[in-house]
Parts: C-alpha cells; structure tokens; sequence
C-alpha cells in the first residue's frame, strides 16, 4: 500500500486571469488530503465502486493509468468545493500514490503534470495554479517576474511558468461560506464574459497586473500594501461576476479589522481570506455573519509519499 497527502492552498492574488496566462500566487497551507491505494480485486473508492458521475477525479486518474484493480481510500480536511484546492489536492495525493505504486518516476514536475491533466479534463478550462501549489507546497507564482523556477506546463497556446514565490509571515483567515461552488461553471462564466465584453477583458488583465505588483510588496515584507491589493483583486473578482452576497458579506465584516480581504478560488461560494493582525475579532465577524472561520498557517509541505 502506499498513502500520499498534499495540502489544501489558497490563491492570494490572481484566480481565474491565470486561466488565461496571467499572473497569479498561491500558498499551501496546514489542511490536507490523503489517498492510500493498493492493488485489489476492483476499482473500490472508501469501499465503494467508482463511477464517473460521484467521482470524476479519481475515475480520470484510474483511467488514464490503466488501473482496474485498485482499492482507493481518501480522508481530507480541506472542505470540497470550498476554492481551497480540495479537488487539486485529491489529484495530486492521488497521482504520487498510483505513481510510487506502480514504480513511475514521483517528480514533483511529473506528479504536477498528471494532476493539471485531470483537473482539465474534467472542469474544461484550468490552470495548473492549483495542481503545482498543491504539489509543492510553500508559497508558487506563476507566470512571475523572471518565471525560472520549477517547472513549465503549456495548453491550449498558454504557458504556465510555475516557480517558488517567497511568502512573508502573514495571519490568514479564511471563512467558508459553507457554498459549495463548482469551479468549472464559474470558469466557463468568466471566459464567456471575456470574449465577448472588452471590458471584461480588460478586467481580467488587470487582476494579473495586481498579482505581479502583489509578487513585488511579497518581496519587500509589505503587509499593508499586499492588503490593498486584495481587497482591489476582490472588487475586480466582484466586477467579473464570480462573487456573491454571502463572500461580500464576510469580506465586509473583515475588512474593519484586516489589511484587506478577497474571495479566494473560483468564487461563486467556497471561500473568502482576510490578512489580519487581529484573527480572534476576524474569526468572529465572520461567525457573526454566517461563514465558518478558522485560522491557516501558510508554506506548508507539499506532496508526502509514505511506502507502508
Ligand atoms: O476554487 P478552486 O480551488 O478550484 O480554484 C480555482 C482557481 C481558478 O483560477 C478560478 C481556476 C484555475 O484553474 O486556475
């Protein structure tokens, strides 16, 4: 049997334009996923046959590397559907656990890779902002200044420079709306908006305008500066259409007491961040307005593979 884990993330600037080349950042952080895999009779998911309709990723995954005899098993923290990465984190466990399995190369550029492959096929569009994150931990820009770095992954005539981004010590608070929002029907929303509104275009050029100066304040320790900016990012996530009353409900109740807030990940539901020095009166603005809070610590470890 072998078991892989690979943390949830959150994307600090620059969701949804990095679906189209743009800039963006991204921080693992302390909640994860875990798959364990190991050779059966059939493909079994908790104990369960797999089917493509309840299980996309994992029946992708088991598809592509040929795999019918495989008894798969997933315990996670991270909410789903919540834009904090638990389906890139799902793909990614799984992948190195098949991979150490069936003796495959587990470079993280490798495990990467197969993990964008999955979450493409099955939202449409995607980045590979949440895959690469989530592979390997710590802080990733991409499409950064200078890109050199990690790795590159291309598709549909768009690059992705994945490198390390330095992350300064930052208290991050996250509040679920306790939506669940499907990433690939807000990504599909944002590219229609986009190609047929040049405004929006415009719009989504911006926000990897703000990632890139977002990457520049990361740099020089600038936690007021990198608070602005999200709170500029949320209002042109806002404009794109992918927030709702319940995000700007909780990023409203924030903001009094942090240096900014956004939605974080695909929008639509899922999740907000607020940067704050004050995490207890945070936690509980967003309680008082609906959400679920709770505190992450950032650039944590990427994918774990253990051989049992
Ligand atoms: O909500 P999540 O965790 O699936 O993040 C989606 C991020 C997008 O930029 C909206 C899509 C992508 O593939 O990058």
């Amino acid at each position: 049997m072998v078991t892989a884990s690979a943390p949830g993330k959150f994307i600090l600037f620059g969701e949804h334009a990095v679906v189209y080349g743009k800039t963006a950042v991204a921080v693992a952080m302390d909640r994860r996923f875990a798959c364990s895999v190991a050779y059966s009779d059939e493909n079994t998911l908790n104990g369960k046959p797999v089917s493509f309709e309840k299980h996309p990723y994992i029946y992708h995954m088991l598809q592509k590397h040929g795999m019918d005899n495989t008894a798969v098993d997933t315990v996670s923290d991270i909410p789903a559907g919540s834009g904090l990465g638990s389906s890139a984190a799902l793909s990614v466990s799984f992948s190195a656990a098949i991979r150490a399995l069936k003796g495959m190369s587990t470079e993280e550029k490798d495990i990467a890779e197969d993990a964008f492959d999955t979450e493409y096929s099955v939202q449409g569009r995607a980045s590979p902002a949440d895959t690469s994150t989530c592979t390997h931990g710590s802080g990733i820009s991409i499409n950064g200044p200078g890109n050199g770095g990690l790795w590159s992954i291309s598709r549909n005539g768009n690059v992705w420079h994945i490198a390390d981004a330095y992350v300064p010590e930052m208290t991050i608070v996250v509040g679920h709306t306790g939506i669940h929002a499907a990433t690939g029907p807000l990504v599909e929303r944002v590219r229609k908006f986009r190609d047929k509104n040049g405004f929006a275009y415009d719009i989504v050029n911006e926000i990897g305008d703000i990632a890139l100066h977002g990457i520049d304040l990361m740099r020089k320790n600038d936690i007021t500066g990198i608070g602005e900016l999200m709170t500029k990012n949320h209002k042109l996530l806002s404009i794109l259409g992918v927030s709702c009353s319940e995000l700007n409900k909780l990023v409203n109740a924030a903001l009094p007491y942090s240096y900014g807030a956004k939605l974080t990940g695909a929008g639509g539901g899922g999740s907000m961040i607020a940067l704050t020095d004050e995490p207890d009166k945070v936690c509980e603005a967003i309680s008082k307005h609906g959400g679920t809070p709770f505190v992450v610590k950032t650039a944590q470890p990427g994918v774990v593979i253990k051989n049992i």
